[in-house]
């Protein structure tokens, strides 16, 4: 299926390139007002731009909209999308949305999904692309207490650093196909680590924490080990001395429970949009609203 332009616009739509990626963060701060620093969002956009799809609006020599995607097995995920303020509401986002859409349509995706703002106009530009609200996404921060935080009650688990066919093996069952090059990027960042955890010897899980205390992508295989892979992943992210702070799908009824048993307070949410269910998120954390 693919979607048509509709609306002709005096504004300018183009693929964009890397001289482009400090005027898309500039854009996506002011938009977003995300907590992030500017190499953050220069950085983020820069792995979306060279593994997918980033394409910009520009009026009157200025990039006033930002849609991007990335397309990994048979799922496209929009990673970006956010018009300027002073230019929302006049047609510009959703002819770039569509574009991006369709880049996914021809490289073969049948899933589209995205994590939205609770903005009627992104949500209803979604909806209007045949994509539907599955439940929120709920932020938890704060220091964990209580035996939820305990390692010690997790005998028989070891966890060491993340290897790529450990982390792929894992995405395939949970997400349906592997991201290699999103590892690669996690893995390359000074501040976060990547860990594997085996139970016995066995794929139990892995997670990513950085030293902000910032938890995931997070995954475990099975039910059981679920307790273990968030206790072993709240360890190290408070080893620094900060506290935790992570995302959970609303799906995920185990992390919601552990994120409440440790005493995390849920201080916001979005939104997970789909075209169709996929994959077990039931027993997944995102990395984040770029990546998820
Ligand atoms: C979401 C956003 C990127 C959309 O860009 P935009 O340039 O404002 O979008 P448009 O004016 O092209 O409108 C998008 C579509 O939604 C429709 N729309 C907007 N508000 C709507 C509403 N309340 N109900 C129904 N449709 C609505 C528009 O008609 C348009 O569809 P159409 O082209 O088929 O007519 C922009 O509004 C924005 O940056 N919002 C704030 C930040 C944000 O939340 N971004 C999304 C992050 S997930």
């Amino acid at each position: 299926m693919s979607i048509e332009n509709t609306r002709a616009t005096d504004v300018h739509y183009r693929p964009a390139a890397q001289s482009d990626l400090l005027s898309i963060a500039d854009l996506f701060l002011t938009t977003s007002e995300a907590p992030w620093s500017r190499e953050f969002a220069r950085a983020s956009h820069e792995h979306v731009l060279d593994t997918g799809t980033l394409l910009v609006a520009e009026r009157r020599g200025e990039i006033v909209s930002v849609a991007g995607s990335i397309v990994r097995g048979r799922l496209w995920y929009l990673s970006t999308f956010w018009t300027h303020p002073e230019h929302q509401r006049s047609g510009i986002g959703m002819p770039l949305l569509r574009q991006a859409w369709n880049s996914g349509v021809s490289a073969g995706a049948e899933v589209f999904f995205t994590w939205s703002s609770s903005d009627p106009a992104a949500m209803a530009s979604y909806m209007k692309l045949g994509m539907r609200p599955g439940y929120q996404i709920l932020h938890f921060t704060g220091e964990p207490a209580g035996p939820s935080s305990d390692t010690g009650m997790h005998r028989g688990y070891e966890s060491t650093d993340l290897d790529l066919s450990h982390a792929a093996k894992i995405d395939h069952d949970i997400r349906g196909c592997t991201r290699e090059s999103d590892h690669a990027y996690f893995l390359g960042k000074p501040d976060t680590r990547g860990r594997q955890v085996r139970f016995d010897g066995e794929p139990a899980g892995y997670y990513y924490v950085t030293a902000e205390g910032n938890v995931g992508p997070l995954a475990w295989t099975g039910p059981r080990h679920a307790d273990a892979v968030l206790a072993l992943a709240f360890r190290d992210a408070t080893s620094g001395g900060a506290g935790v702070s992570f995302a959970v799908p609303g799906s995920n009824r185990k992390a919601l429970d552990f994120a409440f048993d440790s005493g995390l307070r849920f201080t916001r949410f979005n939104h997970f949009l789909t075209t169709s269910e996929f994959g077990a998120l039931d027993r997944y954390l995102p990395s984040g609203p770029v990546l998820f």
